[in-house]
């Protein structure tokens, strides 16, 4: 009587671990190539934001508000700023931000925020339009910023104005450099 060869009993275990082993490489592999787009595309609206910052047209920081025939010599006039709002996923489309109250003296333009140095309600113009006036505690400021009374702690905050000529047209563009301020202190200064 021959002897039965003897199977071996390795093979089959080789086999399942190897099965086993490549399953788990390809599902890396899989779960990888499915991963990294996800990451990519939740870490796009941080990728773009500096891209999109500097095609702002607005990155100097002045916007155009008017021309200077918007105005009358001596006569304020509130212009609304637009600016573009974003957080770190979503840039939403250019909405009002703050205004900005105009008046035209001469060959210069002043320009004032409109929010109220005391606690930043809208500055409006006095019923007779010789003056500045906040409705919401009375704060009254002269029509060159100055406070008119002890209510308000500094003067109504005054923004850079740059005219904008050129050579195609003898209307000035008035441009302002929009900024913010801490209310409630004497001191002017610019919110961070
Ligand atoms: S916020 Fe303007 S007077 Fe108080």
């Amino acid at each position: 009587m021959g002897e039965t060869p003897k199977e071996i009993p390795l093979i089959e275990p080789n086999r399942r671990s190897f099965h086993k082993i490549g399953s788990i490489v390809l599902g890396s592999i899989i779960g990888a190539i499915l991963t990294i787009p996800g990451v990519g595309f939740i870490l796009s609206p941080i990728l773009k934001k500096s891209a999109t910052e500097d095609s702002d047209s607005t990155s100097d920081g002045f916007q155009t508000l008017a021309k200077i025939s918007d105005l009358q010599e001596g006569i304020p006039r509130v212009f609304p700023v637009l600016g573009k709002t974003k957080d770190a996923w979503v840039q939403y489309p250019e909405e009002p931000i703050g205004s900005v109250w105009l008046v035209k003296k001469g060959e210069k333009v002043e320009a004032f925020s409109a929010e109220c140095p005391h606690l930043g309600c809208a500055v409006s113009l006095g019923p007779d339009g010789s003056s500045f006036f906040c409705p919401c505690h009375t704060s009254a400021f002269s029509l060159d910023g100055k406070p008119k009374n002890e209510v308000p702690p500094r003067a109504m905050d005054s923004l850079t104005v740059d005219l904008k000529k050129s050579p195609a047209s003898d209307d000035p563009e008035i441009r302002v450099k929009f900024e913010r301020f801490r209310t409630a202190i004497p001191e002017k200064s610019p919110l961070a």
